[in-house]
């Protein structure tokens, strides 16, 4: 039987609907939640990305500062923008894109976010926070991995589940908000030893290590939920035939274009699972989802106590 196919996109637009609320709260209190983003330098995917988060700031009406110094700027230099972003009051959220130029050092910069407008999570206060189970700002795209489970009625609590993958960014978190949710977690990496078997014990897989569509069928439980956290540009034709045997669609539409975009899981894994997320439609629209209830999130502890005139609630 085929997997059911969790649509980010549908999440994403229930997140939205939910959010509405909050920021007409916000909003009738004289508050209006920012973002600022701040993009260095001309990293094309980089570009990609912040268009899209500036976009959905405009689409949910939340103040967006977008900011784009030179590639060429000093660790120095951008620690200053972040102090000013930390002091300006309309600003809720401050997001640096990564990857940072070379010359910049990336954790001193992350470093310099004050902690209460850390929408992305990578602050090491708010990680702390994490590990501690009380969590205010979660970083984006594990958050919206438990936005799946939770709106997709996918039960944590006993399951056996494997994150692949251990960035800080997505392995890490993710691995944290599992055991917090009382599963069974066990992170894999690169030097993991018999990876398939230990993978297929799994009743939740979480891919997130980057490698085009590594998870392949014998890999996977029959009824697992799988999650692919990865995005990779195929551009070789004979990968492409490889990946998309199953599916002259997708075939056909790659031969079109000259490129396709594939997650970490095969398509295959399809006629295993019991759930998968798509790619592109899946994991991809809830991170952006996630940067701004994140930014609602830290307008309403930071800004809302002084409007309500009580104490914030995390
Ligand atoms: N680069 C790739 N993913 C991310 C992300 O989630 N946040 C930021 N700031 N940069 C990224």
């Amino acid at each position: 039987m085929a997997a059911q196919i969790l649509s980010g996109i549908t999440i994403r637009d229930q997140i939205y609907a939910d959010l509405a609320g909050d920021i007409v709260k916000l909003t009738s209190a004289g508050i209006r939640p920012g973002l600022a983003a701040v993009l260095v330098g001309e990293n094309p995917a980089s570009k990609v990305y912040v268009k899209s988060k500036i976009a959905a700031c405009e689409k949910l009406g939340l103040a967006s500062f977008h900011i784009t110094p030179p590639a060429s700027m000093t660790t120095e230099e951008l620690l200053a923008l972040i102090r000013e972003l930390n002091h300006r009051d309309e600003v809720d959220g401050i997001l640096v894109q990564l990857p940072l130029p070379p010359q910049i050092d990336s954790k001193r910069i992350l470093e310099a976010i004050d902690p209460a407008k850390d929408v992305d999570g990578f602050h090491p206060v708010s990680v702390g926070h994490l590990v501690a189970g009380r969590p205010a700002l979660v970083a984006c795209t594990p958050a919206g991995v438990m936005e799946i489970f939770k709106r997709s009625g996918i039960a944590l609590e006993g399951a056996n589940a494997v994150v692949l993958g251990r960035s800080d960014i997505v392995g890490k978190p993710m691995a944290l908000l599992l055991i917090h949710a009382n599963a069974t977690v066990t992170v894999c990496h690169s030097k993991t030893r018999n990876l398939p078997e230990v993978v297929r014990r799994a009743d939740i897989v979480v891919a997130a290590l980057g490698r085009a569509c590594m998870v392949t069928p014998e890999y996977v439980r029959p009824g697992a939920t799988v999650i692919d956290v990865g995005i990779n540009r195929v551009t070789d034709a004979a990968q492409a035939e490889g990946f998309f045997a199953h599916f002259p669609e997708r075939l056909a539409e790659f031969r079109a274009k000259g490129h396709a975009l594939v997650g970490d899981v095969h398509p295959d894994v399809a006629s295993v699972a019991g759930a998968l997320t798509p790619v592109p439609g899946g994991v991809g629209p809830l991170t952006i989802a996630m940067l701004m209830s994140n930014t609602v999130k830290a307008a309403r502890l930071r800004r809302g106590s002084r409007a309500a005139g009580g104490s914030a609630r995390p």
